[in-house]
Protein backbone atom coordinates (compact mmCIF):
# COMPACT_ATOMS: atom_id res chain seq x y z
CA UNK A 1 0.00 0.00 0.00
CA UNK A 2 2.96 2.15 0.24
CA UNK A 3 3.55 4.46 -2.18
CA UNK A 4 7.53 4.95 -3.15
CA UNK A 5 7.69 8.77 -2.79
CA UNK A 6 9.92 9.42 -5.47
CA UNK A 7 7.97 7.88 -8.55
CA UNK A 8 5.14 9.49 -7.59
CA UNK A 9 7.21 13.14 -7.22
CA UNK A 10 7.92 12.77 -10.53
CA UNK A 11 4.86 12.39 -10.99
CA UNK A 12 3.55 14.76 -9.85
CA UNK A 13 5.90 17.37 -11.78
CA UNK A 14 8.49 17.89 -8.45
CA UNK A 15 10.84 17.97 -10.64
CA UNK A 16 10.01 20.60 -13.02
CA UNK A 17 10.98 24.50 -12.91
CA UNK A 18 8.23 26.37 -10.83
CA UNK A 19 6.04 27.99 -12.84
CA UNK A 20 7.48 31.92 -13.79
CA UNK A 21 5.23 34.56 -14.26
CA UNK A 22 1.43 34.74 -14.67
CA UNK A 23 -0.50 31.06 -14.17
CA UNK A 24 -2.31 29.81 -17.59
CA UNK A 25 -5.11 28.34 -16.04
CA UNK A 26 -5.58 26.15 -18.77
CA UNK A 27 -2.35 24.55 -18.44
CA UNK A 28 -2.61 24.32 -14.80
CA UNK A 29 -5.83 22.15 -15.02
CA UNK A 30 -4.73 19.87 -17.49
CA UNK A 31 -1.81 19.04 -15.04
CA UNK A 32 -4.52 19.01 -12.26
CA UNK A 33 -6.58 16.55 -14.00
CA UNK A 34 -3.52 14.32 -14.52
CA UNK A 35 -3.09 14.09 -10.49
CA UNK A 36 -6.53 14.61 -9.06
CA UNK A 37 -10.23 13.28 -10.25
CA UNK A 38 -13.71 15.46 -9.13
CA UNK A 39 -15.97 13.73 -6.77
CA UNK A 40 -18.42 11.06 -8.02
CA UNK A 41 -22.06 11.52 -8.12
CA UNK A 42 -24.02 10.75 -4.65
CA UNK A 43 -24.74 7.55 -5.19
CA UNK A 44 -28.53 6.86 -5.62
CA UNK A 45 -30.82 4.09 -4.11
CA UNK A 46 -31.07 1.27 -6.46
CA UNK A 47 -34.38 0.02 -5.17
CA UNK A 48 -36.74 0.54 -1.89
CA UNK A 49 -34.31 -1.65 -0.09
CA UNK A 50 -31.29 0.47 -0.62
CA UNK A 51 -33.19 3.46 0.36
CA UNK A 52 -34.49 1.78 3.74
CA UNK A 53 -31.01 1.04 4.52
CA UNK A 54 -29.88 4.91 3.44
CA UNK A 55 -32.57 6.17 5.87
CA UNK A 56 -31.89 3.53 8.96
CA UNK A 57 -27.97 4.31 8.38
CA UNK A 58 -28.93 7.79 9.64
CA UNK A 59 -31.30 7.06 12.25
CA UNK A 60 -28.70 4.61 13.68
CA UNK A 61 -25.69 7.50 13.40
CA UNK A 62 -27.84 9.88 15.16
CA UNK A 63 -28.80 7.33 17.90
CA UNK A 64 -27.44 8.02 21.11
CA UNK A 65 -29.38 5.25 23.20
CA UNK A 66 -27.22 2.69 21.84
CA UNK A 67 -24.03 3.62 24.20
CA UNK A 68 -23.41 3.02 27.22
CA UNK A 69 -24.30 6.10 29.26
CA UNK A 70 -26.94 7.32 26.24
CA UNK A 71 -25.61 10.53 25.78
CA UNK A 72 -23.18 9.45 22.34
CA UNK A 73 -23.60 8.96 18.96
CA UNK A 74 -21.99 8.87 15.93
CA UNK A 75 -22.08 12.55 15.16
CA UNK A 76 -20.92 13.58 18.82
CA UNK A 77 -17.36 13.81 17.87
CA UNK A 78 -18.39 14.02 13.89
CA UNK A 79 -20.50 17.11 14.22
CA UNK A 80 -22.65 18.35 11.49
CA UNK A 81 -21.99 22.31 12.04
CA UNK A 82 -18.31 21.40 11.99
CA UNK A 83 -17.73 19.39 8.63
CA UNK A 84 -18.46 16.30 10.22
CA UNK A 85 -15.31 16.63 12.74
CA UNK A 86 -15.38 17.65 16.63
CA UNK A 87 -12.80 20.67 17.01
CA UNK A 88 -10.51 18.60 20.08
CA UNK A 89 -7.35 17.66 19.82
CA UNK A 90 -8.80 14.45 21.22
CA UNK A 91 -12.20 13.07 21.00
CA UNK A 92 -14.28 12.57 23.92
CA UNK A 93 -16.72 9.46 24.12
CA UNK A 94 -18.53 7.85 26.51
CA UNK A 95 -18.19 8.74 30.25
CA UNK A 96 -16.25 11.37 29.21
CA UNK A 97 -13.31 8.98 27.86
CA UNK A 98 -10.78 10.49 25.77
CA UNK A 99 -9.81 8.58 22.24
CA UNK A 100 -6.37 8.36 22.13
CA UNK A 101 -6.39 10.58 18.00
CA UNK A 102 -8.51 12.85 16.94
CA UNK A 103 -11.26 12.89 14.94
CA UNK A 104 -11.20 13.42 11.00
CA UNK A 105 -14.30 14.42 9.15
CA UNK A 106 -16.12 11.56 7.85
CA UNK A 107 -16.92 13.37 4.89
CA UNK A 108 -16.17 11.59 1.59
CA UNK A 109 -15.13 8.66 3.79
CA UNK A 110 -16.22 6.63 1.35
CA UNK A 111 -12.98 7.21 -1.02
CA UNK A 112 -10.22 6.18 1.58
CA UNK A 113 -8.53 2.95 1.29
CA UNK A 114 -8.97 2.01 4.37
CA UNK A 115 -10.45 3.82 7.62
CA UNK A 116 -8.46 5.30 10.87
CA UNK A 117 -5.57 7.12 10.94
CA UNK A 118 -4.02 4.09 11.20
CA UNK A 119 -6.06 2.05 8.43
CA UNK A 120 -7.00 -0.54 11.87
CA UNK A 121 -10.35 -0.55 9.66
CA UNK A 122 -11.11 -2.24 6.59
CA UNK A 123 -14.12 -0.38 5.43
CA UNK A 124 -16.52 2.19 6.70
CA UNK A 125 -19.06 -0.82 7.62
CA UNK A 126 -16.25 -2.20 9.84
CA UNK A 127 -15.39 0.99 11.41
CA UNK A 128 -18.89 1.60 11.85
CA UNK A 129 -19.62 -2.07 14.01
CA UNK A 130 -16.33 -1.63 15.51
CA UNK A 131 -17.54 1.79 16.93
CA UNK A 132 -19.74 0.30 19.31
CA UNK A 133 -17.39 -1.52 21.30
CA UNK A 134 -15.05 1.14 21.55
CA UNK A 135 -14.14 1.81 24.99
CA UNK A 136 -14.29 5.63 24.46
CA UNK A 137 -16.54 5.59 21.99
CA UNK A 138 -20.05 3.84 22.59
CA UNK A 139 -18.31 1.59 25.29
CA UNK A 140 -20.42 -1.74 24.73
CA UNK A 141 -19.31 -4.70 26.55
CA UNK A 142 -20.43 -7.21 23.50
CA UNK A 143 -22.22 -6.34 20.49
CA UNK A 144 -25.46 -8.36 22.16
CA UNK A 145 -25.74 -5.32 24.82
CA UNK A 146 -25.36 -3.04 21.89
CA UNK A 147 -28.20 -4.99 19.79
CA UNK A 148 -30.47 -5.33 23.30
CA UNK A 149 -30.51 -1.74 23.47
CA UNK A 150 -31.85 -1.27 20.02
CA UNK A 151 -34.34 -4.17 20.10
CA UNK A 152 -35.95 -2.24 22.91
CA UNK A 153 -36.93 0.51 20.96
CA UNK A 154 -40.11 -1.36 19.08
CA UNK A 155 -39.44 0.69 15.84
CA UNK A 156 -36.30 -0.69 15.65
CA UNK A 157 -37.04 -4.58 14.97
CA UNK A 158 -39.06 -3.16 12.22
CA UNK A 159 -36.89 -0.31 10.32
CA UNK A 160 -34.10 -3.64 10.09
CA UNK A 161 -36.17 -5.80 8.69
CA UNK A 162 -37.52 -3.22 5.62
CA UNK A 163 -33.80 -2.28 5.17
CA UNK A 164 -32.54 -6.34 5.27
CA UNK A 165 -35.72 -8.33 4.26
CA UNK A 166 -35.34 -12.37 4.43
CA UNK A 167 -33.03 -11.69 7.74
CA UNK A 168 -34.67 -14.09 10.74
CA UNK A 169 -32.45 -11.66 12.78
CA UNK A 170 -31.69 -8.39 11.28
CA UNK A 171 -31.18 -6.41 14.43
CA UNK A 172 -27.49 -7.26 14.21
CA UNK A 173 -24.33 -5.43 14.46
CA UNK A 174 -23.32 -6.61 10.96
CA UNK A 175 -26.37 -4.95 9.66
CA UNK A 176 -25.66 -2.28 11.35
CA UNK A 177 -22.15 -1.33 10.23
CA UNK A 178 -24.11 -2.01 5.96
CA UNK A 179 -26.92 0.56 7.27
CA UNK A 180 -24.41 3.20 8.95
CA UNK A 181 -22.32 2.79 6.01
CA UNK A 182 -25.08 3.20 3.55
CA UNK A 183 -25.63 6.26 4.82
CA UNK A 184 -21.91 7.54 4.93
CA UNK A 185 -21.40 6.67 1.32
CA UNK A 186 -23.61 9.74 0.48
CA UNK A 187 -22.00 11.96 2.45
CA UNK A 188 -19.87 13.12 -0.84
CA UNK A 189 -19.18 17.35 -0.61
CA UNK A 190 -18.60 18.72 -4.02
CA UNK A 191 -16.36 21.67 -3.61
CA UNK A 192 -15.13 24.96 -5.82
CA UNK A 193 -12.03 22.18 -6.97
CA UNK A 194 -14.68 19.39 -7.95
CA UNK A 195 -15.74 22.92 -10.68
CA UNK A 196 -12.38 23.17 -11.57
CA UNK A 197 -11.45 19.53 -11.96
CA UNK A 198 -14.79 19.84 -14.38
CA UNK A 199 -13.70 22.93 -16.43
CA UNK A 200 -14.47 25.73 -15.13
CA UNK A 201 -11.46 27.35 -14.81
CA UNK A 202 -12.56 30.64 -13.48
CA UNK A 203 -13.84 28.59 -10.19
CA UNK A 204 -10.53 29.02 -8.30
CA UNK A 205 -9.71 32.95 -7.92
CA UNK A 206 -6.02 33.72 -8.81
CA UNK A 207 -4.56 33.27 -5.33
CA UNK A 208 -6.16 29.82 -4.89
CA UNK A 209 -4.74 28.91 -8.57
CA UNK A 210 -1.30 30.07 -7.44
CA UNK A 211 -1.99 27.96 -4.58
CA UNK A 212 -2.44 24.79 -6.60
CA UNK A 213 0.32 25.53 -8.98
CA UNK A 214 2.38 25.23 -5.34
CA UNK A 215 0.87 22.38 -4.41
CA UNK A 216 1.64 20.65 -7.70
CA UNK A 217 5.08 22.30 -7.46
CA UNK A 218 6.80 21.32 -4.39
CA UNK A 219 5.47 18.36 -4.02
CA UNK A 220 2.38 18.06 -1.64
CA UNK A 221 0.37 16.23 -4.60
CA UNK A 222 3.09 13.18 -4.49
CA UNK A 223 1.28 12.58 -1.28
CA UNK A 224 -2.48 14.14 -1.55
CA UNK A 225 -3.35 13.07 -4.91
CA UNK A 226 -6.69 10.98 -6.39
CA UNK A 227 -10.19 12.09 -6.04
CA UNK A 228 -9.60 12.61 -1.94
CA UNK A 229 -6.73 14.62 -2.68
CA UNK A 230 -5.14 12.08 -0.01
CA UNK A 231 -6.60 9.15 1.80
CA UNK A 232 -5.48 6.64 -0.92
CA UNK A 233 -1.82 5.93 0.79
CA UNK A 234 0.02 5.70 3.56
CA UNK A 235 2.96 7.51 4.31
CA UNK A 236 5.43 7.95 6.66
CA UNK A 237 4.48 11.23 8.73
CA UNK A 238 8.35 12.83 9.42
CA UNK A 239 10.55 11.90 6.18
CA UNK A 240 13.06 14.55 6.70
CA UNK A 241 12.87 15.01 10.36
CA UNK A 242 10.74 13.65 13.73
CA UNK A 243 7.22 14.95 13.39
CA UNK A 244 7.42 15.63 17.04
CA UNK A 245 10.19 17.72 16.55
CA UNK A 246 8.00 20.07 14.46
CA UNK A 247 4.39 19.33 16.22
CA UNK A 248 5.49 19.36 20.17
CA UNK A 249 3.60 16.30 20.62
CA UNK A 250 5.07 14.57 23.96
CA UNK A 251 4.39 11.04 23.40
CA UNK A 252 4.72 9.90 19.96
CA UNK A 253 2.27 7.64 18.57
CA UNK A 254 4.20 4.66 16.69
CA UNK A 255 1.55 4.81 14.03
CA UNK A 256 0.54 1.62 11.77
CA UNK A 257 3.30 -0.55 13.17
CA UNK A 258 1.40 -0.82 16.15
CA UNK A 259 -1.42 -2.41 13.73
CA UNK A 260 0.72 -4.37 11.47
CA UNK A 261 3.63 -5.28 13.58
CA UNK A 262 6.04 -4.29 11.33
CA UNK A 263 8.76 -1.69 11.76
CA UNK A 264 8.59 -0.23 8.21
CA UNK A 265 5.06 0.96 9.24
CA UNK A 266 6.84 2.77 12.52
CA UNK A 267 5.50 6.34 12.36
CA UNK A 268 3.12 5.70 8.84
CA UNK A 269 -0.19 6.53 8.98
CA UNK A 270 -2.73 7.23 6.07
CA UNK A 271 -2.20 10.24 3.82
CA UNK A 272 -5.49 12.24 4.96
CA UNK A 273 -7.66 13.63 2.82
CA UNK A 274 -7.49 17.20 2.24
CA UNK A 275 -10.98 17.90 1.47
CA UNK A 276 -13.14 20.66 3.98
CA UNK A 277 -9.74 20.44 5.69
CA UNK A 278 -10.22 24.54 6.03
CA UNK A 279 -12.85 22.97 8.33
CA UNK A 280 -11.25 20.96 10.68
CA UNK A 281 -8.54 22.04 13.05
CA UNK A 282 -7.14 21.11 15.23
CA UNK A 283 -4.89 19.44 13.22
CA UNK A 284 -2.82 15.87 12.90
CA UNK A 285 -3.62 12.34 14.13
CA UNK A 286 -2.86 13.84 17.75
CA UNK A 287 -4.99 16.87 16.97
CA UNK A 288 -1.43 18.90 18.29
CA UNK A 289 -1.36 21.78 15.70
CA UNK A 290 -4.33 24.44 16.07
CA UNK A 291 -4.33 25.99 12.34
CA UNK A 292 -3.92 25.08 9.22
CA UNK A 293 -0.96 27.81 8.19
CA UNK A 294 1.07 25.80 10.82
CA UNK A 295 0.27 22.80 9.74
CA UNK A 296 1.36 22.92 6.15
CA UNK A 297 4.37 24.75 7.16
CA UNK A 298 5.32 21.68 9.02
CA UNK A 299 4.35 19.40 6.26
CA UNK A 300 6.91 21.13 4.02
CA UNK A 301 9.98 20.65 6.77
CA UNK A 302 8.98 17.26 7.69
CA UNK A 303 7.81 15.65 4.40
CA UNK A 304 9.64 17.33 1.84
CA UNK A 305 12.36 19.44 3.63
CA UNK A 306 11.43 22.86 2.43
CA UNK A 307 10.70 25.88 4.10
CA UNK A 308 7.63 27.59 2.67
CA UNK A 309 7.46 31.38 3.18
CA UNK A 310 4.67 33.11 4.48
CA UNK A 311 3.27 34.08 0.82
CA UNK A 312 3.81 30.66 0.14
CA UNK A 313 1.78 29.20 2.73
CA UNK A 314 -0.54 31.66 2.12
CA UNK A 315 -1.66 30.89 -1.29
CA UNK A 316 -1.11 26.79 -0.38
CA UNK A 317 -3.85 27.64 2.46
CA UNK A 318 -6.13 29.36 -0.05
CA UNK A 319 -5.83 26.63 -2.25
CA UNK A 320 -6.75 24.07 0.39
CA UNK A 321 -10.06 26.68 1.12
CA UNK A 322 -11.31 25.49 -2.35
CA UNK A 323 -11.39 21.84 -1.23
CA UNK A 324 -14.55 23.24 1.22
CA UNK A 325 -18.11 22.01 0.43
CA UNK A 326 -21.60 22.41 1.82
CA UNK A 327 -22.52 19.60 4.73
CA UNK A 328 -24.72 17.19 2.51
CA UNK A 329 -28.58 18.42 3.73
CA UNK A 330 -29.44 14.52 5.08
CA UNK A 331 -26.77 15.01 7.52
CA UNK A 332 -29.04 16.06 10.36
CA UNK A 333 -30.76 13.84 12.99
CA UNK A 334 -34.52 12.76 12.21
CA UNK A 335 -37.09 12.42 14.93
CA UNK A 336 -35.82 10.07 17.22
CA UNK A 337 -37.93 6.84 17.39
CA UNK A 338 -40.09 6.51 21.02
CA UNK A 339 -39.03 4.46 23.70
CA UNK A 340 -41.02 1.32 24.42
CA UNK A 341 -42.96 2.29 27.08
C1 LIG B 1 -15.99 9.45 20.87
C2 LIG B 1 -15.93 10.08 19.58
C3 LIG B 1 -16.34 9.28 18.37
C4 LIG B 1 -17.53 8.63 18.15
C5 LIG B 1 -18.70 8.49 19.08
C6 LIG B 1 -17.45 8.12 16.80
N1 LIG B 1 -16.25 8.46 16.23
FE1 LIG B 1 -15.67 8.11 14.34
N2 LIG B 1 -13.82 8.67 14.81
C7 LIG B 1 -13.41 9.18 16.02
C8 LIG B 1 -11.97 9.21 16.09
C9 LIG B 1 -11.13 9.70 17.24
C10 LIG B 1 -11.52 8.68 14.87
C11 LIG B 1 -10.06 8.40 14.48
C12 LIG B 1 -9.69 7.08 15.14
C13 LIG B 1 -8.32 6.58 14.76
O1 LIG B 1 -7.85 6.88 13.67
O2 LIG B 1 -7.72 5.84 15.54
C14 LIG B 1 -12.70 8.37 14.08
C15 LIG B 1 -12.66 7.89 12.79
C16 LIG B 1 -13.80 7.61 12.04
C17 LIG B 1 -13.79 7.25 10.63
C18 LIG B 1 -12.57 7.16 9.75
C19 LIG B 1 -12.37 8.43 8.96
C20 LIG B 1 -11.03 8.46 8.25
O3 LIG B 1 -10.82 9.39 7.48
O4 LIG B 1 -10.20 7.57 8.46
C21 LIG B 1 -15.09 7.02 10.28
C22 LIG B 1 -15.59 6.61 8.93
C23 LIG B 1 -15.90 7.22 11.45
N3 LIG B 1 -15.08 7.60 12.50
C24 LIG B 1 -17.25 7.03 11.52
C25 LIG B 1 -17.94 6.93 12.73
C26 LIG B 1 -19.25 6.33 12.87
C27 LIG B 1 -20.07 5.75 11.76
C28 LIG B 1 -19.57 6.39 14.20
C29 LIG B 1 -20.80 5.83 14.87
C30 LIG B 1 -21.01 4.43 14.67
C31 LIG B 1 -18.46 7.06 14.86
N4 LIG B 1 -17.48 7.35 13.94
C32 LIG B 1 -18.44 7.38 16.20
C33 LIG B 1 -14.25 9.60 17.02
C34 LIG B 1 -15.54 9.12 17.17
C1 LIG C 1 5.39 12.05 1.89
C2 LIG C 1 3.95 12.23 1.92
C3 LIG C 1 3.40 13.61 2.20
C4 LIG C 1 3.71 14.80 1.60
C5 LIG C 1 4.76 15.05 0.52
C6 LIG C 1 2.85 15.80 2.17
N1 LIG C 1 2.02 15.24 3.08
FE1 LIG C 1 0.57 16.20 4.14
N2 LIG C 1 0.27 14.52 5.23
C7 LIG C 1 0.91 13.31 5.05
C8 LIG C 1 0.58 12.42 6.15
C9 LIG C 1 1.07 10.99 6.32
C10 LIG C 1 -0.25 13.15 7.01
C11 LIG C 1 -0.85 12.66 8.33
C12 LIG C 1 0.09 13.04 9.46
C13 LIG C 1 -0.45 12.63 10.82
O1 LIG C 1 -1.16 13.40 11.43
O2 LIG C 1 -0.18 11.52 11.25
C14 LIG C 1 -0.44 14.46 6.40
C15 LIG C 1 -1.24 15.47 6.95
C16 LIG C 1 -1.46 16.71 6.36
C17 LIG C 1 -2.33 17.73 6.87
C18 LIG C 1 -3.20 17.62 8.12
C19 LIG C 1 -4.56 17.12 7.74
C20 LIG C 1 -5.49 16.88 8.89
O3 LIG C 1 -6.67 16.63 8.65
O4 LIG C 1 -5.08 16.90 10.06
C21 LIG C 1 -2.26 18.80 6.00
C22 LIG C 1 -3.02 20.11 6.10
C23 LIG C 1 -1.33 18.43 4.96
N3 LIG C 1 -0.87 17.17 5.21
C24 LIG C 1 -0.95 19.26 3.91
C25 LIG C 1 0.16 19.03 3.13
C26 LIG C 1 0.79 20.03 2.30
C27 LIG C 1 0.28 21.44 2.08
C28 LIG C 1 1.90 19.45 1.74
C29 LIG C 1 2.95 20.09 0.89
C30 LIG C 1 3.64 21.23 1.50
C31 LIG C 1 1.94 18.07 2.21
N4 LIG C 1 0.89 17.87 3.05
C32 LIG C 1 2.89 17.14 1.83
C33 LIG C 1 1.72 12.98 4.00
C34 LIG C 1 2.32 13.91 3.14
Amino acid sequence: MRQPILSLLLVAGFAAPAAAGALDPKKLLDEAKAVFQPLPAVPVAKDSVDAARVELGRRLFFENRVSMDGNVNCAHCHLPDRQASDGLPKAIGVFGKENPRNAPSIFNAALNVKQHWRGDRESLEDQAEKSLLGPASFGNPDQATAMGKLKAIPAYPEAFAKAFPGDKDPVNSRNWGVAVGAFERTLLTPSKFDAFLSGDVKALTPQQLAGLRLFIDTGCAACHNGVGVGGNSFQKFGVVEDYWKETGAKTPDKGRADVTKNDVDLYVFKVPSLRNVAKTAPYFHDGSVEDLPKAVEIMGKTQLGKTLSRQETADIVAFLGALTGAAPANYAAPEPFPDAR
